[in-house]
Order: C-alpha cells, then structure tokens, then sequence
C-alpha cells in the first residue's frame, strides 16, 4: 500500500513540474516541486524520529511550541524526522508530503530544524480540525553558512525577552548567527563577576536614551540612581539566552569591543588608558600589560559563557592619537620595533588572537583591523563597503560581508521627512534585497572564502522595542532570503509578494513592522530633464565640491538627474567647510522664466540648510545681477531630515545663472546640492 502511495506521489510530482505554482517559503528554497493531490494533517497528531536521548528531548522541545499539538509515537507516525548524522554541520534538509504523510530527513538536526521551519510556513490555517497539504518535494540547502544579524545593546539596553523575541524570528528565516554587541562607548552590558564595577558604574545612565546622554555629558551611574536607564545582562540571562539559541539552531557571537569604542569601560577603570588621556573617545593603552590582563580575564569569562568558536573583538574606528603621544604605548612600540600606531593596533589585535587561541576560540574583527596581519583563522567583518571584503580576501582571510550600504537597517527605509529619526542612509526594502555578499569577489576562490553576511542594527536612534521591530522587518528577512538563496532563485517581484504577507503576519505575531504599504518611490525617479534649459550646460565651480561626494562631478548639477532620498546616492554634491559659488554657461543669451535647485538637512551627518542661497544673471559673465536671495529660517538645531526647495520665478535674459549657497560655518558642516533646473 505504502510503496503504492509512493509511485503515485512520485507521478504526480513529475506531472506537477509541468506548471509552476508560487511558494510562499521565505527563503526561497533550492529545489521545489509540487504535486496535484492533498495530504490531511489532523491538528493532534503523533510524530516519529531516529534522534534520541537529548536530540530527542530537544526535538519535542521544539514542537511543542507550534500550533500543532504532538504526541511522540515508535510506529509509523503522519510526520517522520530522520536525522542521518552524517554530517552535523550541513544544515540541508528534504521535506516530502505525499499521501503517505510527512517526511523530513537531513544529515544534522539543523537540518530537520530548517524543515521544520519550511513546514511550518506550508501550513495553511486549518479547516475541521486538520490541515490541507498539497503535495510537494522540497530539497533544500543554504548559499551561506553564516547567515547573521547584530544587535546593539550598548548604545540603548534592549532587555532578555526582547533578544529571544527577535530570535524567534531569525530562526523561522533560517538566519543562525546573533552577533551581540555587548560593550561600547556608551554602556558595558556584561556582568563579569571579576570586574563588577563594570556593570555596577557603566550600565546606567541617567538619561532617558542614547540621544540625551551624547547631548548631555555622557556620564553613567548605578543602578540605585533615581534617574538611572539600562541595563546589563547577568550570567543568568545570558545561560538562559544562550540555550534558547542554541535549540533553534542559532549561534551567538558575542563582541567585546577593543581597543576603541571602550569609553565605557574606561570610565570605569580610566588607569587602563592612555594617561593624561582627555580625547572625548580614549582607547585602552596599548603600552599598559594591565589592559592585556583585563582584556584576558574578560575574554576567559566569555569563553565559558559562549559555546562559539568565535568571539568578536571589534578594532573598528580607532582614533590611534593618543597612542602616538603615550610613553607607555611609545616604549611598547619601541621595544617590538613598531613603526606606528597602525602597527600598534595589529599588535593589540594579535595579541588578543592569542589570548583567544589559548582560550580554544578564535577572533572576528572588524574591516579596520586589516591595516595589519592577522592570524589565518581569524575572520574579518567587512562593514565600510564592499571593497573592503575584496581587499581581506585577497590578504587571505575569510570575511562576513556586512557594508553598510546595503545591511546596516538602522538606515532609513522609507523617505527620510516621514520616518522617525534615524542616523541616516537609506536602504528600502528592494534596495536590501538586491545585496549579493560576493558581487565584487574577481574569482571563485575569492568568493569561497566569502562565509556569508549579517544585518546589523545600531541603536543611537532606536530606544524602544518597538522602534528596534520597526527597523529590522522586513528588512531582516529579505536579507535573510540573500544570504540563504542562490542568486538565481532570487526574484524580487515574488519576494515583494511575500514580504506583504510577513509584514502582516509578524504584526499578528505582535511585532512592530514596518508597513510596506506606507512605502514612497525613490525622490530621485523625478525627471529633471523636461523643459531644463540647463540641461547638459557646463558648471564652472569657484568653490570645488569635497572629493568625498562628487557625484557625477563637473556635470552632475545639469545632468538631469535629480538626487534621492540620500546624500549619498552620487546625485548630490557635497561641499565642505565651505560656501558654494558656481555659474552656468547656458552658451547664448535666453530668456528664462524660472530656477529650482533642492537642499537637504540631516543635523545627524552634519548636514545643514545653507543660511542663504542666491541666484544672480548675467550677460557676459562680468556683471551679475541679483534675481533673489533667500534666507533659511529651518533651525540648525532641527533633527529631522528635511528637503528645502528653493525657486526663482519672473522673466529675465541672460546667458550666466550664478548660484550661491552660504554655509552655516558650524565646522564640518556639509551642503548638499540637487539638480539646478532652469526653464
Ligand atoms: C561600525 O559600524 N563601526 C562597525
Ligand atoms: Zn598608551
């Protein structure tokens, strides 16, 4: 009867592939195929497996949390678990429903997990009593094995049932790395029971976020503070998040940031700086062993917590100053023979390679830290942009690719003006989607050593659950989906489909998402081009724009392409420290009756308005006269995103329309300029 049921199915999977039938699987699985009749899966029905002893515990574990009511069962069960054992680390799976029920069988328990979770989002809502399933063959594997998301809980505390809320969903996404950002400048969020002063004098704040505190004097206070916010994790909370990671197939990387981003802890300890150090972002002193001792006994402390090979120890964004004037770090760089502090910095990171090979762990760091040599195994984290990961391939280190163009979500996702504020960038949905961890990896060997990408959420801005949930989803699982899906399987029409429904139902499930249907078009799909008379003129600068955002350089303010919703989309021009002054040469006297030209806010970055913009005429280049001025009246002090439009309407001939922009003078203050329109 059995082997009956098998033909059949197998008859009717064939005559299935004939049509195509869309799969509501996030990720996109490797190989589906469905068939024409109908399994029916009683809401209370019984299971088998071959996992037994603890495998077997952790498998009814995980069952019992779905909507379907289970009762193990040793005979022939509607659904069967086979784990083969045959290669733990694979997290590949095949899943077959035919009339004979449901079978999951993978060489790992991560694989009968990633099943699991496929299943699951076959299921439809049921109907009597049981659940109707199609027939369907799915053979399923990952394009990455490390498939991550990070989490910053320094810069505002998210507590413990938020973590395991969000890892909840990074499980059903099939993502399995949770990179926890533990310590950094503005909170240290792990008790060590040798150090307790850290979380004692460096946990709390009495600011209510992130935001007031930076404003604010950036001082920490204890717990018993009346106005004191934060947090930190106990050992306690960390077992217990570590073991529900852990069942859902989920590895935690823990990160404890070194030698920068430490401001925390040397508020706490300031002997482990630089002395005499005043700079507003000290680092550990590199001369001092008793920063080593300290660095070590935190690490050891981390290595029994965290099962992970892996401990993340940052060396991102150093400002090495007050090394090159510290006699401690001057003696250290004399007696290794090192030439700078660029190279004080790889001593720093190679010794702590060291203090974790000892602890049988090995490093992952930041994209900065290849400025010098590391250890074969250690893994860097590329996040500046993707060019960094071609440049750690090729000094022969694997890399996470993470840029923060394409994965860091506490960008906007939505146009600036109607989201809440953000740190900045811009990465919609689609945009998120279309990240392919290798596009700028030459050869196969280079893309081997690519292990896979993460999305990171960094919260100055984020200081509630709510905003955190709003930042991540969708977003979160489209990236899911890039680092889980072959790149041919990829589709974003069918991806858009299903992240309506995602979005939906994680609203259900009482998550704060991000409304896909509040999304606006891309502010730069206007089309400057129509009626522009300066379309294609030339621009002559007497201020030159900063190098650092030219856009499309001489020719981007009359090339008809208007900016987006991010400065920094290579449409707009940014000036630094500096008041811009150009003229268009239209080529021969014309009658003009309007000019438009745009510029942004984002106080953030360190963008502003300018104070005044002026648009003068001339006939032969000498003698300009004044059309308009306009002075800004949007504060300085505004922190939203704000797009000023700036216009000139009436009747006038000339052939040089000079623009002039008046920067605020607060140094490092940046303009931004859009399209100049003349009709
Ligand atoms: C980073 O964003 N500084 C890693
Ligand atoms: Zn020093």
């Amino acid at each position: 009867m059995y082997k009956i049921y098998n033909l059949l199915a197998v008859f009717l999977l064939t005559a299935s592939s004939l049509f195509s039938q869309p799969c509501n699987i996030t990720p996109r699985p490797k190989h589906i195929e469905y068939g024409t009749g109908f399994y029916y899966l009683p809401q209370k029905t019984n299971y088998s497996t071959n996992l037994k002893g603890q495998s077997g515990d952790w498998l009814r574990k995980i069952l019992r949390q779905d909507k379907i009511q289970f009762r193990e069962t040793f005979g022939k069960a509607p659904i069967r678990f086979r784990c083969t054992q045959n290669d733990l680390e694979a997290e590949s799976y095949s899943l077959r429903i035919d009339a004979s029920g449901i079978r999951i069988e993978a060489p790992s328990e991560k694989g009968l997990f990633y099943a699991w979770q496929s299943f699951l989002q076959l299921l439809p809502p049921p109907e009597n009593g049981q659940y109707r399933l199609q027939f369907c063959h799915i053979q399923d594997a990952p394009r990455f094995s490390y498939r991550g998301m990070h989490l910053d809980v320094s810069r505002n505390f998210f507590d413990k049932n938020f973590i395991k809320k969000q890892l909840d969903v990074m499980a059903q996404y099939k993502l399995n790395r949770f990179h926890w950002h533990l310590t950094d400048g503005s909170g240290w969020r792990i008790e060590i029971p040798t150090y307790p002063e850290l979380t004692h004098q460096s946990a709390f704040r009495p600011y209510p976020n992130w935001a007031a505190w930076y404003q604010g004097g950036r001082s920490f206070c204890s717990p018993e503070h009346p106005q004191a916010q934060g947090g930190y994790y106990s050992q306690e909370d960390i077992n217990e998040i570590v073991q529900y990671a852990t069942d859902r197939c989920i590895e935690i990387i823990a990160e404890i940031e070194m030698p920068g981003h430490s401001e925390a802890a040397l508020s706490v300890y300031p002997h482990l700086a630089c002395p005499g150090e005043t700079t507003e972002k000290p680092n550990y002193c590199s001369g001092k062993e008793e920063t080593f001792v300290f660095l070590e006994n935190v690490l050891s402390h981390c290595a029994k917590l965290f099962p992970s090979s892996y401990i993340h120890i940052g060396g991102d964004e150093v400002d090495k100053t007050p090394w090159s004037k510290c006699p401690y770090c001057i003696q250290r760089m004399k007696e290794q023979n090192i030439k700078d502090p660029d190279h004080l910095q790889e001593y720093f990171i190679n010794r702590m390679e060291g203090v974790l090979k000892k602890l049988g762990k090995k490093a992952i760091v930041w994209d900065e830290a290849i400025v010098g040599k590391l250890a074969t195994e250690t893994l860097v984290m590329c996040w500046r942009n993707a060019s960094m990961g071609v440049q750690a391939v090729s000094q022969g280190q694997k890399v996470i690719m993470t840029p923060s163009e394409f994965c860091y979500l506490n960008s906007y996702q939505n146009a600036p003006p109607l989201e809440p504020l953000a740190m900045g960038g811009y990465i919609p949905l689609r945009k998120a989607y279309s990240f392919d961890p290798c596009m700028d990896m030459i050869s196969n060997a280079d893309k081997k050593k690519v292990l896979g990408l993460q999305a990171c959420l960094w919260t100055e801005y984020i200081d509630t659950d709510s905003h955190a949930e709003y930042m991540l989803y969708p977003r979160l699982v489209a990236l899911a989906e890039c680092g889980w899906t072959d790149p041919e399987r990829k589709s974003w029409p069918d991806f858009y489909r299903r992240a309506l429904s995602i979005a939906e139902s994680l609203k259900l499930s009482g998550y704060h998402s991000f409304d896909l249907r509040q999304e606006v078009e891309e502010r730069s799909s206007a089309d400057a081009t129509r009626g522009n008379i300066a379309y294609n003129k030339p621009v002559h600068y007497k201020n030159k724009y900063h190098s650092k955002y030219p856009a499309a350089g001489d020719s981007s303010l009359t090339d008809g392409l208007k900016g987006g919703w991010h400065y920094g989309d290579l449409r707009w021009q940014g000036f630094l420290d500096t008041d811009i002054d150009l003229h268009i040469d239209l080529g021969v006297n014309t009658s003009i009756s309007s000019i438009d030209t745009e510029f942004m806010q984002q106080k953030t970055q360190y963008v502003w308005l300018p104070k005044e913009v002026r648009f003068l005429l001339s006939e032969d280049g000498k003698e300009f006269r004044l059309l308009q001025s306009y002075s800004t009246n949007i504060s300085a002090n505004e922190e939203r995103v704000i797009f000023n439009s700036y216009r000139w309407e009436g009747q006038a001939t000339g052939r040089y329309i000079k623009l002039q922009a008046l920067n605020r003078g607060i140094p490092g203050g940046w303009l931004f300029i859009d399209e100049i329109v003349v009709r």
